[in-house]
């Protein structure tokens, strides 16, 4: 038999952080602690999680492209439109938490900060693609560069192939969103085990939904 689902606020709940921070592990298992309680969740990524997105992700990340840092922002850009009107919108609507694999913080930081982009402009446009839906939180994963770098297996993407430098201004750009936006942005040292790390977002998310501490210790 389905299991009865919870209501809640919708939520829009954003996952963030440097290449190999582990952020998408912590959005899995976030998602598995929530449907775990019964609650209406979905779990999206950027760029993608569209047939569109999907494909203009493919653009941005193919290492034989080489492209303008505005086509990069304004392609970026464009993969968010199409997620947030086909799935992140209608999700909302429907009461649903949705827990986004990266969203525009990551355009701050890196068009913005990594690339050096005009930042007003940069946010400018993430008001263009979002039509103003913003985060109702944001979990900062917070890691330094050398083990970032060191949990690197796979081919580099075009991304990835990115300078040290350029790396460091992207996680300086994540920590100064961090120091503007605190009631939105909590920043969570990544640096720890995956269970350690999970016990925080765990707690972030429990008292962010409102979670009933008894039903989370009877799951
Ligand atoms: P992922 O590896 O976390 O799925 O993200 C894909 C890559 O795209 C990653 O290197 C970060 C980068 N990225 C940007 O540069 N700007 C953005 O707006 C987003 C969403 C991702």
């Amino acid at each position: 038999m389905k299991k009865k689902q919870r209501q809640h606020d919708p939520c829009l709940i954003t996952f963030e952080g440097i290449d190999g921070c582990g952020k998408t592990t912590q959005a899995m298992l976030a998602f598995r602690f929530l449907s775990g309680k019964g609650m209406k969740v979905k779990l999206l990524r950027e760029p993608g999680s569209t047939r569109i997105s999907e494909q203009i992700r493919d653009i941005l990340l193919n290492r034989k492209n080489s492209m303008s840092d505005i086509t990069e922002l304004l392609l970026y850009e464009a993969a968010r439109s199409e997620i947030v009107s086909r799935e992140i919108a209608p999700l909302l609507a429907s009461g649903y938490i949705i827990l986004c694999d990266r969203f525009y913080d990551s355009t701050t930081a890196y068009q913005g900060y990594g690339r050096k982009l005009d930042i007003k402009m940069v946010r400018a446009l993430h008001k263009v693609a979002t039509g103003n839906i913003a985060p109702d939180l944001t979990l900062l994963f917070d890691l330094d560069l050398k083990t970032a770098f060191s949990r690197r297996t796979q081919q580099l993407d075009r991304l990835e192939s990115q300078s040290k430098a350029f790396f460091n201004r992207v996680r300086r750009g994540f920590l100064e969103i961090a120091r503007k936006e605190r009631r939105r942005v909590k920043v969570v040292d990544a640096a720890r085990p995956v269970k350690v790390i999970f016990a925080d977002v765990s707690r972030i998310l429990t008292k962010k939904l409102k979670i009933d501490e008894s039903i989370s210790r009877s799951n």
